[in-house]
């Protein structure tokens, strides 16, 4: 599907952009053919040191998570990367939850339906890590939830040693975590009281291993 596409021809095919390209940020396409609709996420005419560096490294993750989980209802059909530049998926019509305000009103068990989505996407081994940017998750036409953007995601299999399992733990933590910050912004009276405490009371031990991850993380900021 979409074989006949280049990043040459991609301005004669696509039919509108979705969003248009930022510094940091991809150009996202809209593309049909054969009545089928794809979004196209382009790096191509980012800078040259960017592309090549973080818009090559963003594509090669991002398509090697929908490899491993676009067969799950909710997450968008892969169709193809072109020189590991740009990345042609599925279009989900809807709306992306950053669109969508506070009080809006959502489908009936649109929300669990997004924790079981996490769930299945967590039982292949991978975690997305940035559910907390609303705007990754969509409300589909049909009223299922959708999950798009998955070039920060990580995988189970990266983190088999038993320290860095630890860190992978706390990853799916942190998706779950957003689910719950999300639930908290549209809907707080289904957030349980279980997930609430979970939310605002870390236990001593997630928050030891919190602590010890930041602490990675200013230094290895400070060394890169
Ligand atoms: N498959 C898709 N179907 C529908 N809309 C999409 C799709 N992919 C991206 N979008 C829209 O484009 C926006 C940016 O895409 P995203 O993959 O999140 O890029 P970024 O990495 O720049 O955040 C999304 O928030 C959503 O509104
Ligand atoms: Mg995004």
């Amino acid at each position: 599907m979409f074989e006949s596409l280049t990043l040459s021809n991609l301005p004669e095919k696509q039919c509108g952009i979705l969003r248009e390209m930022s510094s940091t940020r991809p150009r996202i396409w809209l593309l049909q053919e054969n009545g089928v609709n794809a979004i196209v996420k382009d790096f191509s005419s980012n800078r040259r040191v960017y592309r090549n560096t973080v818009g090559r490294f963003l594509i090669w993750r991002e398509a090697k998570a929908y490899r491993k989980i676009q067969h799950i209802q909710g997450v968008p059909s892969l169709y193809r990367a072109i020189d590991g530049l740009a990345m042609v998926t599925e279009y989900i019509p809807g709306k992306d939850l950053g669109q969508i305000k506070r009080g809006a009103i959502f489908p009936d068990n649109f929300f669990d339906r997004l924790k079981n989505l996490v769930d299945r996407i967590h039982a292949e081994g991978v975690a997305h890590c940035d559910l907390k940017r609303k705007a990754n998750v969509i409300l589909g036409d049909d009223n299922l939830p959708y999950i798009i953007d998955w070039g920060a995601s990580i995988f189970s299999d990266e983190f088999r040693l038993p320290l860095m399992n630890l860190i992978y733990r706390r990853f799916i933590v942190d998706d779950y975590m957003a689910i719950i910050k999300i639930k908290l912004h549209y809907v707080p009276n289904q957030v349980t009281e279980r997930e609430r405490l979970r939310y605002f009371r870390r236990s001593p031990v997630e928050r030891a291993i919190r602590h010890i991850r930041d602490i990675l993380r200013n230094t290895l900021q400070k060394i890169v």
